[in-house]
């Protein structure tokens, strides 16, 4: 299969069906809905959506059932990147090539633009378990699963640990303490609700969340790398910012070379957990080498 396409007929896909649940709005504060819109629709890669999507095809589920909780992953993913950007986080005043949210809407509307985004993805959720109607056990529990993944347990207690780990020595451990909660927990939730409401049997879903765990921990150590190794112009970020702050990332605790070496193996044991699905599991295959080949090319 041709990634490349695929990634991008899907992303234009999770794009219309963004659209069509946050539209604009006039019945909302105008500044509000311009921040909330500006974050949303700026050049993601809509990695999140698309795992749930691919979690799904990998089980023969149809787009249109997984759509709403896709739509609501990219929502809460696109929150928690105004938070971290703002000046009490990461301060960073470049995002996808453009000033982040606080720069242009200021801080108190990027928090309440962030909150905005936060709220309505469960009501995103909600609209599309009432439409699946038939099996709401399933949509529960991949909101349940979503909110495990994105809340204290998961990405938000993840972001309190990165921020206090600034003043701490970078181990492996604490590294894969942060990861795992920052980063990987929401791309695993991606994958696991896609799962479950894609109906995937009981052997399905554990070795679909093995593949979800070993590439969202492959995520944030690619991301890691591009960090130190990735040009501002390519990534939209500006490089160097975790040195400058200090951060516990994967090339600080063991070593650039390991760092790549550790990327790879995950991406190996993503590979290893969809062993035994057919080629509907290409798209997944495919995007786990995507996250791990942008920062380690298959070269190095
Ligand atoms: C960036 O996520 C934040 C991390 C968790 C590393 P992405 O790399 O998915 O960001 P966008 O949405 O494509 O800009
Ligand atoms: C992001 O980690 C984790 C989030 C939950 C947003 P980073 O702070 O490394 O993400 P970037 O590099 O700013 O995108
Ligand atoms: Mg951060
Ligand atoms: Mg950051
Ligand atoms: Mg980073």
């Amino acid at each position: 299969m041709n990634l490349q396409r695929y990634l991008e007929k899907r992303s234009q896909l999770v794009d219309r069906a963004l659209t069509r649940v946050l539209p604009k709005r006039t019945s909302l504060p105008t500044k509000l809905d311009d921040a909330m819109r500006y974050s949303l629709f700026s050049g993601g890669k809509r990695i999140r959506p698309i795992l749930a999507l691919a979690s799904g095809e990998a089980v023969g589920a149809p787009v249109a059932h997984i759509m709403p909780f896709a739509c609501a992953l990219e929502m809460i993913h696109s929150y928690s990147l105004v938070h971290d950007d703002l000046p009490a986080m990461d301060d960073d005043d470049l995002r996808r090539g453009q000033p982040t949210n606080h720069i242009v809407f200021g801080e108190a509307m990027a928090i309440l633009a962030g909150d905005g985004l936060l709220t309505e993805a469960f009501r995103v959720m909600a609209e599309g378990a009432l439409r699946l109607g038939k099996n709401p056990a399933a949509a529960l529990r991949a909101v349940q699963e979503i909110a495990i993944g994105a809340g204290a347990m998961g990405m938000v207690g993840g972001q309190v640990a990165d921020l206090e780990a600034e003043q701490k020595k970078p181990t492996r451990t604490l590294v894969d303490y942060i990861h795992t909660r920052k980063t990987a927990a929401l791309l695993r939730a991606s994958v696991r609700a896609g799962a479950l409401v894609g109906g995937a049997s009981p052997r399905q879903f554990a070795r679909l969340d093995e593949y979800g765990a070993a590439i969202g921990l492959a995520f944030q150590v690619a991301d890691d790398i591009l960090d130190v190794e990735g040009e501002t112009a390519k990534t939209g970020k500006r490089a160097g910012r975790d040195a400058e702050l200090q951060k516990v990332t994967y090339p600080a605790a063991v070593g650039m070379k390991k760092a790549k070496a550790r990327a790879r193996e995950l991406l190996h044991e993503a590979l290893a957990a969809l062993q035994s699905f057919p080629v509907a599991a290409d798209p997944l295959r495919e995007i786990a080498k995507f996250v791990v080949e942008r920062a380690v090319p298959r070269a190095t």
